[in-house]
C-alpha cells in the first residue's frame, strides 16, 4: 500500500504528526475538501426548496450523495436518512422506536460497551415511561452474546448494540445479533460509528431496524451522519418535525411526507453530506480492503507491543478487534500519557471516551485510547511504542 498520507493535506500541514485518534475524528483527503469547497463556492443553495438552477443542482447532488451512501452500505437510497452525526441518528432511532414500544415494565437491551449516545436516549425515554435498561453480561472482558436469550423476556421491547466498541475495539457478531432479535421480533438499532470506517457492513444481509453512523469518523467533515432504515416501514418514522417533513399543515394538524426525507427536518448540512459521498467514492476507489488490512496490522503491532511492556494493562478487545486499543499504565494517569504523547506529536485520546458504563464494567477509571486509520503505518506504531517506553523509563518504577 502506498503512503496514503499524501492524499491528506493535514499531514503536509502538520509534518511529523502521528494521528492515532481516528475513533474520535479522522482527517480528510484533499479531494473531499475540494468537493466541499466546490459546493460552498460554486453550488451553494438550500436543497429541496428552490426552482432556480443552483437549488436544483444542490438538490441533485444531495440526492446523489444518498445513492452513494446506499451503494456503499448495500441498501437502497430510500433507506438512507441524513442526520447531523451518529448521536443525532441514535436519538432519532430511539425516539422513533421508543415512541412505538415503550411502556411501563418494558426493558431495553444494550451491551455494556455502548457509547453513551446509544444508551442515554433510551435512558431518558425509559425514565419517562417506567422502563429499564438491561445489559448483556460480560465474559472475559467482552459481551457474552450467547447470553442475550437469558435476559430477553416478553417485556423486552428494543435493543441497541454497537457493531464495534469505541473503547476496546470489540467487534460484535452482527449476523448472530440481528438473527437473535429478529427471531423474537424485537426492534434492533445498530451503532456502526466505529465499525463502518473499518469494515464493510452489508445492510442488505442484516435484519436490523436502524443503523447509525457518523461521516467524520470516515474521512469526511463533521456535521453529517446517517440513519439507515433496515425495514421499509422504518422509512416513515417521525423524529423531529419542521420544514421539509410535512405534506400538509392546517390549523388542526399536519400530515407527514412519506419516506426517509421526512426524518430530515430543517435545512441539512448539505456541504458535509456531499463531501461524505466524495469520501465514500475515495474509499471505494482505494481498494479499501487493503487499507483496512493495513490499519489492523498497525493496531496489532501496538496491542502486542503494549502487552509486552511492563506497567501497562491493555483492555481485551476479543477476537479480531477493530484497530482500537485502550490501556492504562501504572506510571502515569491516562490524561498525562495523552498530554505527553501529544507534546511529542502523537494524537491519542484519554478518559472514558463517552463510554462510562464500559469503563466501570471493566474496572478502569480512565484509559488511553489509540485508534488507527487507513493512513497509519507500522512506523507510527513503533514510534508510539518507543515514546510510551520512554515515558515508562522516566516515570515508572526503577
Ligand atoms: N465518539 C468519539 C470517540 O469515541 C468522539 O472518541
Amino acid at each position: 500500500m502506498c503512503d496514503l498520507r499524501q492524499d491528506f493535506p493535514f499531514f503536509e500541514n502538520n509534518p511529523g504528526v502521528v494521528w492515532l485518534d481516528n475513533a474520535s475524528n479522522t482527517q480528510m483527503p484533499a479531494r473531499v475538501i475540494d468537493r466541499m469547497t466546490r459546493f460552498l463556492s460554486q453550488e451553494n443553495a438550500n436543497i429541496g426548496r428552490g426552482e432556480y438552477p443552483a437549488a436544483i443542482k444542490a438538490t441533485l447532488e444531495y440526492e446523489k450523495a444518498r445513492e452513494t451512501v446506499a451503494r456503499f452500505f448495500g441498501c437502497e437510497a430510500g433507506d438512507v436518512a441524513f442526520t447531523f452525526n451518529a448521536t443525532d441518528a441514535l436519538n432519532a432511532a430511539a425516539e422513533i422506536v421508543g415512541g412505538e414500544v415503550l411502556r411501563d415494565g418494558a426493558n431495553v437491551i444494550a451491551s455494556r460497551l455502548e457509547h453513551n449516545s446509544c444508551i442515554l436516549p433510551w435512558m431518558r425515554l425509559a425514565e419517562k415511561g417506567g422502563a429499564e435498561m438491561r445489559f448483556i453480561p460480560m465474559k472475559n472482558g467482552v459481551p457474552d452474546i450467547e447470553k442475550i436469550g437469558d435476559i430477553v423476556d416478553k417485556n423486552t421491547v428494543a435493543a441497541v448494540i454497537t457493531a464495534g466498541s469505541n473503547v476496546t475495539g470489540w467487534r460484535a457478531p452482527l449476523d448472530f445479533i440481528c438473527r437473535t432479535f429478529a427471531e423474537r421480533d424485537i426492534p434492533l438499532i445498530i451503532d456502526a460509528s466505529q465499525a463502518a470506517p473499518h469494515e464493510f457492513i452489508d445492510a442488505s444481509r442484516l435484519a436490523f431496524d436502524y443503523m447509525c453512523l457518523s461521516a467524520h469518523k470516515m474521512y469526511a467533515p463533521t456535521g453529517a451522519g446517517v440513519l439507515i432504515a433496515g425495514k421499509k416501514e422504518r422509512r416513515d418514522g417521525i423524529y423531529r418535525v419542521g420544514g421539509g417533513t410535512v405534506a400538509e399543515v392546517n390549523e388542526k394538524g399536519f400530515t407527514r411526507i412519506t419516506g426517509v426525507r421526512g426524518i430530515e427536518a430543517g435545512t441539512p448540512n448539505a456541504a458535509a453530506v456531499i463531501a461524505f459521498a466524495e469520501t465514500l467514492n475515495y474509499l471505494s476507489d482505494l481498494g479499501i480492503n487493503n487499507a483496512w488490512e493495513s490499519e489492523r496490522k498497525t493496531a496489532d503491532i501496538i496491542r502486542e507491543e503494549l502487552k509486552n511492556t511492563d506497567g501497562i494493562n491493555v483492555l481485551c478487545g476479543g477476537e479480531e478487534p477493530l484497530p482500537v486499543v485502550a490501556f492504562e499504565t501504572e506510571f502515569l494517569s491516562a490524561s498525562d500519557v495523552a498530554r505527553l504523547l501529544g507534546a511529542e506529536g502523537i494524537a491519542v485520546r484519554a478518559g472514558k471516551h463517552c463510554a462510562h458504563i464500559a469503563h466501570k464494567t471493566l474496572g478502569v477509571e480512565a484509559t488511553v485510547r489509540v485508534s488507527a486509520g487507513i493512513y497509519n503505518t507500522s512506523d507510527d506504531a513503533y514510534e508510539l511504542i518507543e515514546k510510551i517506553r520512554f515515558l515508562r523509563g522516566k516515570y515508572g518504577k526503577r
